[in-house]
């Protein structure tokens, strides 16, 4: 579990999260709702312990240990992930390579790092399962990449670390309707009893593909609102409101 409490976070000075409270359960399905710029990128951040987000007050801690202590290395090897909402284009890192280190990297000790031709045969059948071109292995990290290409080669990341919390923070952005519902149902796949989904979204339709548990909204940095699945609703007829 993830628990968060009492959380107040500044960037350069500014207090941009303040109060928050929340658990996030172990197979359970959040959402994590709320007009542009009331923090949840913010909140994402800090969980994954981005330098720039400061807490000055509070806990967050993934299964009974402190993550606030932890480099964002040590956080994705506790189970921690994080999609972002602006993909990071790399140059001179190729794909396959990126990912078979990510792999190597994270799986436990004393288990056999994968070699270059068992890593590439394991990636191909994860780039077929996603309908990925194998190409895009030699290509450079991201680099051209359209928008739907690089949230697939974000779910193949999940798949490859199988990573008990994820968090997703606008995946569906720049997808056309198609690729949307492709992503959409490649989620739900993704989604196990065993790991825990945190979706940030302003496309409500991802709520038919993978079901809230809970549902949170955010308002100026707090917490104003949670509920279950109605809330999305809601909101969907009212908006966020002023
Ligand atoms: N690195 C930063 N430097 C300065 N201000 C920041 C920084 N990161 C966030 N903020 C500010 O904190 C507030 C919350 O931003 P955040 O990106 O978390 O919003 P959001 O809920 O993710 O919005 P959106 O739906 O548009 O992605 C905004 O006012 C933003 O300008
Ligand atoms: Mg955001």
């Amino acid at each position: 579990m993830i628990q968060i409490q009492n959380l107040r976070v500044s960037v350069e000075w500014k207090e941009i999260l303040r109060n928050i409270d929340i658990s996030f359960e172990l197979g359970k399905t959040y959402y994590l709702l709320g007009q542009n710029g009331s923090g949840k990128s913010s909140l994402a951040l800090t969980l994954m312990g981005h330098p720039k987000y400061q807490i000055q007050e509070g806990t967050m801690t993934l299964d009974g240990e402190n993550l606030a202590t932890m480099t964002p290395d040590e956080r994705s090897h506790k189970g921690l992930f994080l999609s972002l909402q602006n993909i990071p284009e790399v140059r001179g890192v190729r794909l396959g390579e990126y990912l078979r280190t990510i792999h190597n990297r994270h799986i436990a000790t004393g288990t056999k790092p994968l070699s270059s031709f068992l890593c590439h045969r394991y990636l191909t059948t994860l780039t077929k399962e996603l309908g990925i071109p194998e190409s895009f292995l030699d290509r450079d990290l991201n680099v051209g990449f359209s928008g739907g290409e690089k949230r697939k080669i974000e779910i193949l990341q999940m798949k490859l670390l199988n990573p008990k919390y994820i968090i997703l923070d606008e995946i569906e952005s720049g997808l056309d309707i198609d690729a949307f519902r492709t992503v959409a149902e490649l989620l739900a796949r993704v989604k196990t009893p065993e790991n825990t989904l945190i979706i940030i979204t302003h496309n409500f339709r991802m709520t038919e593909f993978v079901k809230p548990d809970e549902v949170i909204i955010l308002k100026g940095g707090n917490i104003v609102e949670r509920g279950g699945g109605d809330l999305v609703e809601k909101i969907g007829m009212e908006g966020f409101g002023e």
